[in-house]
C-alpha cells in the first residue's frame, strides 16, 4: 500500500519542472495505517504558490489510490533566505529546454555530438552549450575557445563566450589549463548550480549540457543539480558500450528524467573514395536499445575523419558542412523534446 501511494506521488510534478516530487527528494516518508496515508514532505522555497499547489496535489494523488480514505500531510517549508540554499529553485527560468548528453562509457562521442548538435540547433534557435564535464572539459578545444578567459558583468554574472552563434560556458575556461581539480560531492552540486544560475544565459530555447561519462555518484549529483528536460544517450554499436548505455538509461529513468532518444556514434564507415558504406561492427546497438526501451533512435553517425579533425581543430563539422549529418538529428531531437515535455504545458 505504501508503495502504491509513493507511486502515485511520482505522478506529481514539481511546479515548473518536468521532474516529479519524489525524485526531487521532497517526500521524506510515507506510512499507511487503517486507510490513512501519513506523508512527510519537506521543501526549500520562498515561492508560496508552489507550496499551495503541492499542499493540494500531494493529498490529491494519495487519495487516488484505492483504499486510501484520508491523508495526514506534514509539510515542512524552509525558506531559501533562511538556509541560504537554492535547492529546487528553477535556476534558469529563461531557458526553455535543458538537454543533457550522456553515455555510460567514456570516449563514445558525447562532446562531439553536443557541440555539433548545438551548432545545428543554433541555425534556428537561441542555443547555449554548457560543458558540465568538470573532470575533463574538452568543449573549449572542440569549439576553438581554449584559453579564452571568462568575464563577469556588472551584475556579477558570468558572461558566456559567444562562438558559432551560440553561448558557451565551460569550467575549462575558468581553471588553469591542464590543472586537475578534485571535486567533492557538495562542491560539484554548487559548481553546476552556479554554471546554470550565475551565468548571463539570457533567453534560450535550448541549453545542451555535456555531462562526463559514467553513472557513478558524480554523474548522479550532476544530473540532480540540473533541472533536465530531456536526455540524449550516446552509444557506439558494440555490445560493451550498449551495456553501459543501459546503465545510463536506468539512471535517468530512476531520476525520472525523460529520455529524448539514443544516438549511435561511429556507426559505420563511409569510404571517402567510393562512398560505399561498411558496417564495421554490424551489431546495431542503437537500434536494439531504441527497441528494447521504446525510445527514439535520433540518428546514426558514421566514423568520419572530418568529424575527428573538426573536433581537434576547434571547428566542428557542422560549422563547415552545408548539409550536415547533424541537422536532421537536431530536428528529430526538437520533436522528441517537445513531445516528452508536453505534460509541462
Ligand atoms: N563519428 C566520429 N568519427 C570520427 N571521430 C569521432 C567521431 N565521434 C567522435 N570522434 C572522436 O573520438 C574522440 C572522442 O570523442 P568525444 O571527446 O566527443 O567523446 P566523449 O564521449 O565526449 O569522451 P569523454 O567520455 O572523454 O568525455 C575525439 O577525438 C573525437 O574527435
Ligand atoms: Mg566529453
Amino acid at each position: 500500500m505504501k508503495d502504491k501511494v509513493l507511486n502515485a506521488l511520482k505522478g506529481v510534478l514539481y511546479p515548473g519542472f518536468s521532474r516529479d516530487i519524489v525524485s526531487f527528494g521532497i517526500i521524506k516518508n510515507v506510512e499507511v495505517r487503517s486507510g490513512i496515508a501519513a506523508i512527510d514532505a519537506e521543501i526549500t522555497t520562498d515561492n508560496s504558490q508552489i507550496i499551495e499547489t503541492l499542499k493540494k496535489s500531494i493529498p490529491g494523488a494519495a487519495k487516488s489510490v484505492a483504499g486510501i480514505i484520508d491523508v495526514d500531510l506534514k509539510f515542512t517549508v524552509h525558506k531559501t533566505s533562511e538556509t541560504g540554499e537554492v535547492q529546487n529553485k528553477n535556476l534558469a527560468p529563461n531557458i526553455k529546454y535543458i538537454i543533457a548528453t550522456t553515455s555510460g562509457k567514456g570516449g563514445v562521442g558525447k562532446s562531439t555530438i553536443s557541440s555539433n548538435l548545438a551548432i545545428s540547433l543554433a541555425k534556428k534557435y537561441d542555443v547555449g552549450l554548457l560543458d558540465a564535464d568538470i573532470y575533463g572539459p574538452n568543449i573549449p578545444t572542440m569549439m576553438g575557445i581554449e584559453g579564452h578567459p571568462i568575464t563577469v558583468n556588472g551584475d556579477k554574472k558570468i558572461v558566456p563566450i559567444e562562438v558559432y552563434n551560440l553561448k558557451v560556458v565551460s569550467i575549462g575556461n575558468m581553471v588553469p589549463q591542464g590543472k586537475a581539480i578534485i571535486w567533492r560531492g557538495s562542491l560539484i552540486h554548487r559548481a553546476i548550480q552556479q554554471l546554470l544560475g550565475d551565468v548571463e544565459w539570457g533567453k534560450l530555447d535550448f541549453l545542451i549540457v555535456d555531462l562526463p561519462p559514467g553513472t557513478g555518484d558524480a554523474q548522479l549529483t550532476l544530473a540532480q543539480s540540473v533541472p533536465i528536460s530531456a536526455s540524449i544517450i550516446v552509444t557506439t554499436p558494440q555490445e560493451v558500450a550498449m551495456g553501459d548505455a543501459i546503465k545510463a538509461i536506468d539512471m535517468f529513468k530512476s531520476l525520472n528524467v525523460p529520455i529524448a532518444g539514443v544516438i549511435e556514434n561511429m556507426s559505420y564507415f563511409l569510404c571517402p573514395h567510393c562512398g560505399e558504406r561498411s558496417d564495421i561492427f554490424a551489431s546495431n546497438g542503437g537500434k536494439k536499445l531504441s527497441k528494447k526501451f521504446d525510445i527514439p533512435l535520433l540518428g546514426e553517425i558514421p566514423i568520419n575523419l572530418s568529424i575527428r579533425e573538426g573536433g581537434d581543430n576547434g571547428k566542428p563539422i557542422s560549422t563547415t558542412d552545408e548539409d550536415t549529418i547533424f541537422d536532421p538529428i537536431a530536428e528529430k531531437l526538437v520533436k522528441a523534446v517537445e513531445e516528452k515535455n508536453k505534460r509541462d504545458i
